[in-house]
C-alpha cells in the first residue's frame, strides 16, 4: 500500500511512521510512506499557502491552489518498485474536525485500498473549494488539534498494522476480536503471579481451555462501533 501525505510539517512523521511496526511494515515492502511538503506547492516567490478569509474573521485559511496541486502530483504519483504492479484503488481523505467520526470499520475500509492520499490542513481550516478534490473528511474525535498531522498519524497506524503480513501469528488472533467490531481485548497479565500483592487470576494459571474462554468473554470490554 502506498499512503501519501500531504502536510505543511512532512518532518513530523518520520519519527513516528519510521519506528516499530509502522517501520517493519515498510522495511517489509507491505506499505511505502511518502511525505508531500505542501510548501513546494506555494504561490509566488514567498511560496504562499494560506490567506485572509472572504467575509471576514480570525485566522488565516489554506488557499485551494496550492492544496489541489499537492494533491494532483500525489494522485499522479505510481509509488516505488514495490507498490507500481499495483492497480490503483486510490482516495484522497482529509483530516478535519468536520469529518466522519473515525473507527476500526474505517480503518478497515481504507486498509483496501492501494494508495491512500492524507491531507492534513492548518491554521484556522481551508478553502471549502478544496473539498471537491477530497473523496472523504474524517475526524479523530470531537476535540481541535492545531492540524490534520497527528490524526493522519493515528489513521496510518490503526491502517497499516491491519495490512497482511504486518502482524505476527499471536496478533492476529487480537484482531479478530476485534473484527465483530463489538469488542475489545481481555485483561493480560504475564510474570510475576504476585505483583506488590496483586495477583494473576486463578483461572489463567490453571490452564482449562475451556474456562480461560469463558473468563475472557466475561471479561472483554464491549464497545459499539460508532
Ligand atoms: N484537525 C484538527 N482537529 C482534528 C480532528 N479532531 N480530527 C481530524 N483532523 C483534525
Amino acid at each position: 500500500m502506498l499512503i501519501q501525505i500531504i502536510s505543511l510539517f512532512p518532518e513530523m512523521f518520520p519519527p513516528v511512521l519510521e519506528t516499530s511496526m509502522l517501520f517493519k511494515a515498510k522495511d517489509k515492502g507491505i506499505v511505502e510512506y511518502s511525505y508531500i511538503n505542501l510548501r513546494d506547492f506555494g504561490l509566488g516567490k514567498r511560496k504562499t499557502v494560506d490567506d485572509t478569509p472572504y467575509g471576514g474573521g480570525d485566522g488565516m485559511l489554506l488557499k485551494p491552489e496550492p492544496l489541489v496541486a499537492a494533491i494532483e502530483a500525489a494522485k499522479a504519483y505510481d509509488g516505488n518498485e514495490s507498490q507500481k504492479a499495483k492497480s490503483k484503488k486510490q482516495k484522497v481523505v482529509l483530516m478535519t474536525p468536520r469529518g466522519e467520526r473515525f473507527n476500526q470499520a474505517k480503518a478497515k475500509e481504507l486498509a483496501q485500498l492501494d494508495n491512500l492520499i492524507l491531507v492534513c490542513a492548518r491554521y484556522e481550516g481551508y478553502d471549502e473549494r478544496v473539498t471537491a478534490f477530497i473523496d472523504e473528511q474524517i475526524s479523530i474525535g470531537d476535540y481541535v488539534l492545531t492540524g490534520g498531522e497527528l490524526p493522519a498519524m493515528i489513521v496510518t497506524d490503526a491502517v497499516v498494522r491491519l495490512l497482511p503480513g504486518v502482524l505476527g501469528g499471536a496478533k492476529s488472533t487480537e484482531i479478530e476480536s476485534f473484527s465483530d467490531g463489538k469488542t475489545l481485548e481481555f485483561p493480560q497479565y504475564t510474570r510475576p503471579e504476585d505483583f506488590r500483592g496483586m495477583k494473576v487470576p486463578d483461572v489463567l494459571l490453571k490452564g482449562h481451555h475451556a474456562e480461560i474462554e469463558k473468563w475472557r468473554n466475561k471479561n472483554s470490554r464491549a464497545v459499539e462501533q460508532n
